[in-house]
């Protein structure tokens, strides 16, 4: 029998499958984030094998050093920014996430941004919602199409790949994109053009979607910069990480009618957000969800729980997340 911290209360369908398989499973008491300090403290309790942690949860040196005996740091998530990866490694520590299943969520919830914002769904409901509709005019919250627009995929991962699929054969979007190296399926399924530079990829974009996982040459990918570069009418969208792009800098370029919008579901210090962005219209911001859907939620929950049942059972798990 191993023991199991999991460091917030998840979805059912993993847990029953650790506890099913014969461990012990001890679950945070804390309806909430736990602090280092709380972590740490919940860790020196026992003598753990393996930790399921919450991307909201840092996971670095000192917190591995109160679980000596850790196998496996599996993360309710596909991204991975919040656990140092190379400590793990120095310590012979497995570090699993749970990409593939929220790909189809995370990219349904992708383009409902982009619809969102183009159409200013949200501003016109607050603004009818307030008692201010008086009736039809033509040009009362005028948005912009999608169909013929040029969409630029940052990032050409699962996600990337799957939001341009969707754009291009839902909405009739043609595809720019840019990643460190081709992905030619893009270019043959979607007639995709590839761009070898960021900047390159920003010129021609109608609508800029972010898909890169949170690295030290990723954060502030999008600067005041490369806003600058982009078209007038230009919407941001992004369901990575918040750091990937200068959260002042962009209040600052949407102030200034730099670009026309964005939809922002995750920021640079949440739960904070910046109070210029907040001011501006044609901004759409969620609180990181764009992975929260029932069906997902509990896939993510049995896949993490596969991934430390895998590295307690002396097996390779299915995802492993290298440094
Ligand atoms: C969500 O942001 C995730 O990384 O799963
Ligand atoms: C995550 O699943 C990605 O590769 O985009």
């Amino acid at each position: 029998m191993s023991s199991i911290f999991v460091t917030r209360k998840i979805p059912v369908p993993g847990i029953a499958l650790l506890e099913d398989s014969g461990h012990k499973v001890v679950i945070s008491e804390k309806d909430g984030v736990l602090t280092k300090q709380e972590l740490m403290t919940a860790l020196s309790k026992d003598s753990y094998d393996a930790i399921l942690s919450q991307l909201t949860d840092t996971i670095d040196a000192e917190v591995f050093s109160c679980a000596p005996k850790l196998q496996v740091v599996a993360n309710y998530a596909v991204g991975f920014n919040n656990i140092d990866l190379s400590e793990a490694k120095r310590r012979n520590i497995l570090v699993t996430n749970t990409p593939g299943v929220l790909t189809q969520t995370v990219a349904e919830y992708t383009i409902a941004l982009m619809l969102a914002v183009a159409k200013r769904i949200p501003e016109s409901e607050v603004y009818l919602r307030s008692g201010k509709y008086d009736g039809w005019a033509p040009k009362l919250f005028l948005g912009t199409d999608l169909a013929g627009k040029t969409l630029a995929i940052v990032g050409a991962g699962r996600i990337g790949y799957e939001v341009a699929k969707k754009a291009f054969h839902g909405f009739d979007m043609k595809i720019a994109y840019y990643d460190i190296k081709p992905l030619p399926i893009l270019e043959s399924e979607m007639n995709a053009t590839y761009y070898e530079t960021v900047e390159g990829v920003l010129e021609v974009a109608d609508i800029v979607s972010l898909h890169v996982p949170l690295l030290p040459e990723t954060t502030h990918l999008i600067n005041k910069e490369r806003l600058s570069r982009m078209k007038k009418d230009a919407i941001l969208i992004n369901t990575s990480r918040g750091p990937v792009v200068d959260e002042r800098a962009l209040a600052e370029a949407l102030e200034g009618r730099l670009i026309f919008g964005a939809g922002l579901d995750v920021f640079e210090n949440e739960p904070q957000v910046d109070s210029l962005l907040l001011q501006q219209s044609h901004v759409v911001v969620t609180p990181h969800i764009a992975s929260a859907s029932k069906e997902t939620r509990d896939a993510m929950s049995l896949i993490a729980a596969e991934n430390i049942l895998d590295v307690l059972n002396g097996k390779t798990p299915k995802y492993v997340v290298d440094a």
